[in-house]
């Protein structure tokens, strides 16, 4: 008997209302659960490396609001890890990495690069057995450009001006790097599949800094990379593209990368989303301050989007990751409210 997974039917192209719905980052620190996890485990990096952690932590908020789709718990910033840069993650301060030269480009060592992962694969493959059938199991990656801004700078920053100016002044070393980074996420995303996830999500949070030629360049050729690599393994396999802030470029994205769906920001207007559904599914796209504040702001943000995006294939999330001051109670209405259909 085959199961129905709701969020593949979507991606594949059906119409489905009320539509399937999951939150970026929607196991986190917004939930009393993985507070005690997190403090149990250590580390941050503690809780991606260890199966029974990282299980545990991705089945809390299943559990909680049964969302009809699982992210494994991870971060993207393993990948660079596996190829052997440092990293690690200080309260408030997010990740930290040691900033890379351009003599370490060529310094990068894959040789360890699956072993390093193997708790990865582990956790999406326990976690295909644990979840319920009609679940869907998403695997993920971070896109090449976004690893690459955090590889450059050793840590964030508001407009990932080092990377942009090494990419100008470096433009065929940082292309080495973001081949070799789009050539092991790849092979990363085809282990997570055959471990057992039904679909894939390549985020690449700082799509929206680059200019227009270093969009192409930088973002969409890389992602192309990856999907040419993945469709020769697994050609049904669903593959989302999230590139954030990437604005009229969204359609030239999907076009030229191949991804099936788009994660679309909360600066996407409605009508914009539309469009882009003649071309396929679409995944968002509520402002996680909406969220936060809950009440009128949370019922108007959720009606419009269901309202206007019910006609064509549409995967209700958030805009960008729930950020850890929401109240777990506007969570919940939220998936009431999309649950019932409720527009305007
Ligand atoms: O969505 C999920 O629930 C799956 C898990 C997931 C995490 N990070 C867990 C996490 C996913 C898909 C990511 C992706 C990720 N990580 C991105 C791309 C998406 C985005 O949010 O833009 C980026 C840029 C990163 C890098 C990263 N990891 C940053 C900048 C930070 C610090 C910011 C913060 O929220 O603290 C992290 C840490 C991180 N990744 C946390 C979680 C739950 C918080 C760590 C903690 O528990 O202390």
């Amino acid at each position: 008997m085959t199961t129905r997974r709701m969020m593949v039917e979507v991606l594949n192209g059906a119409t489905i209302f009320p539509p399937p719905i999951w939150m970026m980052r929607q196991a986190g620190r917004y939930l009393p659960e993985y507070r005690a996890m997190r403090q149990e485990a250590g580390s941050f990096l503690d809780l991606c490396y260890n199966p029974d952690f990282a299980v545990e932590v991705t089945l809390q908020p299943i559990r909680r609001f049964g969302f009809d789709a699982s992210i494994l718990f991870s971060d993207i910033l393993v990948v660079p890890h596996a190829l052997g840069r440092d990293l690690r993650f200080e309260e408030g301060r997010g990740p930290l990495m040691t900033p890379m030269a351009l003599e370490d480009i060529d310094r990068l060592d894959p040789s360890g690069f699956h072993e390093h992962l193997a708790p990865v694969y582990e956790t999406v493959s326990r976690l295909r057995s644990a979840l319920p059938s009609e679940t869907t199991l998403i695997g993920f990656c971070g896109a090449p450009w976004t690893l690459a801004t955090y590889m450059i700078a050793g840590h964030g920053t508001p407009d990932q001006a080092p990377a942009r100016l090494f990419s100008h002044r470096h433009p065929e070393a940082f292309s080495r790097l973001l081949a070799l980074l789009a050539d092991h996420s790849a092979e990363y995303l085809c282990r997570q599949i055959e471990a057992g996830a039904d679909v894939v999500q390549i985020f690449d949070s700082w799509a929206g800094v680059l200019d227009e030629i270093s969009f192409e360049r930088w973002c969409v050729e890389p992602v192309a990379r990856i999907v040419r690599q993945i469709r020769l393994r697994h050609p049904n396999v669903p593959i989302i593209g999230f590139p954030k802030g990437a604005g009229s470029l969204y359609s030239t994205y999907r076009e030229r990368t191949g991804v099936t769906g788009l994660g679309l920001d909360w600066s996407v207007p409605l009508s914009q989303a539309v469009d882009l559904q003649r071309d396929g599914a679409v995944q968002g796209n509520l402002d996680p301050m909406r969220l936060v504040a809950g009440g009128a702001a949370l019922q108007e943000g959720v009606s419009l989007i269901l309202d206007r995006l019910r006609h064509g294939p549409h995967v209700f999330n958030l805009g960008h990751g729930i950020t850890p001051q929401t109240p777990i109670e506007h969570v919940q209405a939220m998936v009431d409210q999309v649950r019932s259909g409720r527009g305007s």
